[in-house]
């Protein structure tokens, strides 16, 4: 059984995601002080930003307290309008007051090898990781693409095998742009709660899919999303909820 919210609207949709966020902040800062997010790209930061916004909860959470990374990131200048980091900058950051050295994004100026590596190393640094242990977020905010990938994992990519490294790179991504830096699934399934958010008649298809007894194919990414230890949430609107449980 997957938890999940259909709404009505887009606003809506807006406002109960920015609530399910709000809620695990103010519950994971009171228990440890700090709140470890990793946003996506595409329509879930769009849907979040305007919720925190809207729901005026800007006042109302302890930023400082937050610990900013990217599920993924394109191999591009952090002021190009196809960065994750740039999209989030202009739509989140630039109401909030969180600290400039918590927002983590990945040194997209280096080499894409050596940008994963940085990458990596500041997820050890920030978690606080002992030899062998992995970064658990609080928080792994997700989209999905019609092919059923998540973050930057692709259908029968070989990163979908990988077991060891936390971040990895993408050279042939069939989303444009091609190049990559994506966190793996084991740190993605090692994470406290993951959502995912999916609108529009165009994922109705891979939400029904993704809603079906889960399996290890590789050719659906989004179904090797299952965290050990943590929850997964979908926030959906009515279309592309539309064929859920209907086979
Ligand atoms: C990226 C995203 C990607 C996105 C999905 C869904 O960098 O492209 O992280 O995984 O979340 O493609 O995007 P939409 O919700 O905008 O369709």
């Amino acid at each position: 059984m997957k938890d999940f919210h259909i709404s009505s609207s887009s606003k809506e949709l807006s406002a109960v995601l920015a609530d399910y966020v709000a809620h695990l902040s103010s519950q994971a800062i009171a228990e440890r002080g700090v709140f470890t997010i990793a946003l996506s790209g595409g329509s879930c930061l769009d849907h979040l930003a305007k919720g925190l916004v809207a729901l005026s909860l800007l006042g109302k959470l302890d930023w400082s307290a937050w610990q900013v990374f990217w599920a993924d990131e394109r191999c591009v200048p952090l002021d190009s309008s196809l960065s994750n980091y740039a999209a989030a900058q202009i739509h989140l950051f630039r109401h909030l007051n969180i600290p400039k050295g918590k927002i983590h994004p990945v040194d997209t100026s280096l080499p894409p090898e050596a940008a994963a590596k940085a990458y990596a190393g500041t997820l050890a640094e920030v978690f606080n990781c002992r030899e062998g242990e992995l970064p658990r977020f609080d928080l792994i905010l997700l989209g999905v693409g019609e092919d059923g990938h998540t973050a930057s994992l692709f259908p029968e990519h070989p990163l979908l095998m990988e077991s060891n490294r936390w971040v990895g790179l993408v050279l042939d991504s069939p989303k444009p742009p091609p190049e990559r830096i994506t966190l793996t699934l084991p740190v993605i399934n090692n994470a406290a709660n993951i959502s995912f958010v999916a609108t529009g008649k165009s994922k109705a298809k891979i939400t029904a899919k993704a809603f079906k007894p889960t399996s290890n194919h590789i050719e659906l990414p989004v179904q090797m999303v299952k965290p050990a230890k943590g929850e997964i949430f979908w926030f959906m609107d009515t279309k592309a909820a539309k064929n859920i449980g209907l086979d």
